[in-house]
């Protein structure tokens, strides 16, 4: 959450690349926005709450000669959304600008100490008024001096772009477990929370690693450890084209991801598959003697890469004959979890630096487990932090609705399964041979799921009124029904809420009256008729039911009053093809009820803080 933008260079004007940088970034918090620029020997700090726009619009018609600066975009944790507690915070003689993402968990008593000791008088409610205090109180002339200081006093999890007048061509960023990667231009350089906001000016960067101090200036990047070691690193090269971080033509990001779906699918699975259609897992090293060994899977996230793993726990189990459970993350870390060397702990993540499926992971690692992560975001801190990572091949993802992710998230599940039970020996060849063969044959089905558009779009222009919506399934259904409310609640505002059919009957359908739209995954097989009594049920109550079903299974529209069908295939694959209508329904309803599908209220794409 929070997104920071640093820029030192000779090449354009410093304030239109970090406005642009931070519009990319928006995704990670949009409750406020500002910037610092050091312009011929003054730092001018514009900032105001809101939308970036609200920034452009403080600032048109001003000129910055600048060559220098720091911006950011804030998702509020320490004091409401206001033009005080917007960042840039700065000292109290102007010098020196800083902007932050993350948490300083000891702030009052530095708040405190700085009142008594030094006669600071705090302007907002903010945690990060006391780093820039703090780097003031210590400046004697350099920066870096002052900043490793001020470090050294700060507790939490936290990353930072520093900016002073008295040392005014570069750029300072820190990191202690929240994102942070330096870009390498030519004659510019970049700090910024994520790869997107640079990636129109730079396709080579460094990944700054926790406890790192990165100082840019526009010739030259430094990289030093607490003891100030200047630290070699690796240029990473950014594969992705620049246009798949951009809308190309779609109203918004979301539509677009849902779109992107199929080539995700795709990519992430054939990606995995040699010549012969057998997995390979570079950069995985799980031997037949490692799963031999695990009695136990973990599987643990948080939002939609939570749900991911409630499909994910049907297939493992069934293929590697392990049992698995799936828990949230910011449970599983407090919870005294059984855990040891016989346990396999799988974190799920899209952006990869979720601060409570991060702080799980080391609580596992602590005690003993072998961590597999399934990542989006390469080289991000799971990533980095697990012994074995599975990328998925979704491509950036941007919209705060999670979807793309989520289903190559379901495929790597898939993948990850077939992977170990053929290896293990609990599934045989031929049972391998034809599940490869349906998988593949997914990301066709998933354009054919995609072609419900048009008529979803019209059940949201008649459903949009409503205020709760219940969503029901069995089995691999019910995890799918979990995401496809979440979908729903986040980006409409609906009451949505989630249930196992079966378990309906036992509270749940007290809810249930005249009119209330239920939406119905049917479309397990053995579990068809099952789902077509729970149907009855909500319809004897006076429920507005929409099924969706496989192709073909057509008995539903005697209970139904819509149905929605995927394409064949088989029961275990169904959710890759499931959720696609219900993230289009959940877009269109949203569309309808004129909200801001991108960028969700109270809500941010990656969660760095607890
Ligand atoms: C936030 C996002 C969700 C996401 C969750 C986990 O809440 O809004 O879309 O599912 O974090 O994020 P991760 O990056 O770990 O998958």
């Amino acid at each position: 959450m929070c997104g920071i933008v640093g820029y030192a260079g000779s090449v354009g004007n410093a304030k239109d690349i970090i406005i642009d940088g931070l519009k990319r970034l928006e995704y990670r918090g949009y409750d406020s926005s500002g910037v610092a620029l050091i312009c011929n020997g003054k730092l001018e700090v514009r900032k105001r709450v809101g939308r970036i726009a609200n920034l452009e619009e403080l600032i048109k018609g001003e000129t910055f000669d600048s060559k220098v600066g720091i911006g950011h975009t804030r998702w509020a944790t320490h004091g409401a959304p206001s033009d005080a507690n917007s960042h840039p915070h700065t000292s109290p003689d102007g010098s020196i600008a800083v902007v932050h993402n993350g948490i300083i968990e000891n702030y009052v008593e530095l708040k405190e100490w700085l009142i008594k000791e030094h006669g600071i008088t705090f302007r907002s409610e903010v945690d990060t008024e006391v780093i820039v205090h703090l780097i003031s109180v210590f400046f004697e002339g350099n920066l870096e001096d002052a900043v490793f200081k001020a470090i050294a006093m700060l507790r939490g999890a936290f990353s930072i772009g520093v900016v002073c007048k008295n040392d005014p061509d570069k750029v300072i960023g820190f990191r202690r477990n929240a994102p942070m990667i330096a870009g390498i231009g030519k004659g510019c350089n970049f700090i910024a929370s994520d790869i997107p906001a640079i990636l129109k000016h730079v396709r080579e960067i460094y990944l700054i690693e926790n406890n790192e101090m990165v100082v840019i200036t526009k010739d030259d990047i430094k990289i030093y450890d607490m003891d100030r070691n200047e630290m070699h690193r690796d240029i990473f090269h950014v594969t992705w084209d620049a246009e798949s971080a951009e809308k190309g033509g779609y109203e918004h990001f979301m539509l677009k991801e849902i779109h992107e779906q199929p080539k995700g699918l795709y990519d992430t699975l054939h990606r995995r598959l040699d010549e012969n259609d057998m997995i390979k897992l570079d950069g995985i090293n799980l031997t037949k003697e490692h799963l031999e060994n695990f009695n136990k899977i973990y599987i643990v996230a948080c939002g939609t890469a939570y749900h991911a793993g409630l499909v994910g726990k049907f297939t493992i189990e069934k293929m590697a004959h392990i049992p698995v459970e799936v828990e949230v993350a910011s449970e599983f870390r407090y919870r005294d979890p059984f855990v040891d060397d016989k346990t396999l702990f799988i974190a799920v993540s899209q952006s990869g630096e979720t601060s409570d499926t991060l702080e799980a992971l080391r609580e596992a690692k602590r005690k003993g487990a072998r961590v597999l992560s399934v990542v989006n975001v390469v080289g991000s801190s799971v990533a980095r932090e697990s012994d074995d990572v599975f990328y998925t091949w979704a491509g950036p993802e941007i919209a705060v609705a999670s979807t793309k992710a989520y289903t190559t998230q379901l495929m790597s599940m898939y993948i990850i399964a077939l992977y170990m039970g053929i290896t293990k020996g609990t599934i045989d060849k031929a049972y391998y041979e034809e599940f490869i063969k349906d998988l593949k044959a997914i990301p066709e089905k998933a354009k054919a799921a995609l072609a419900t558009e048009p008529s979803l779009q019209v059940f949201a222009r008649e459903l949009y009124k409503n205020e709760h919506v219940f969503f029901i399934g069995r089995g691999p259904d019910a995890g799918v029904s979990y995401e496809g409310s979440l979908k729903l609640k986040e980006i409409s505002y609906i009451n949505s809420f989630a249930i196992a059919a079966g378990e309906l009957k036992h509270g749940t359908i007290a809810l249930i009256e005249k009119d209330t739209v239920v939406v119905a995954l049917a479309t397990q097989d053995k579990l068809y008729e099952k789902m077509l009594s729970n149907i009855q049920e909500v319809k004897a109550r006076g429920a507005y039911v929409i099924g969706l079903a496989k192709e073909g299974n057509d008995k539903i529209e005697k209970q139904a009053d819509k149905v929605i069908y995927i394409p064949e295939c088989r029961d275990e694959l169904t959710p890759l093809l499931s959720v696609i209508p219900l993230q289009i329904l959940a877009y269109y309803i949203a569309k309808e009820r004129g909200c801001d599908i991108d960028k969700p209220k109270n809500l941010a794409k990656s969660v760095t803080v607890e």
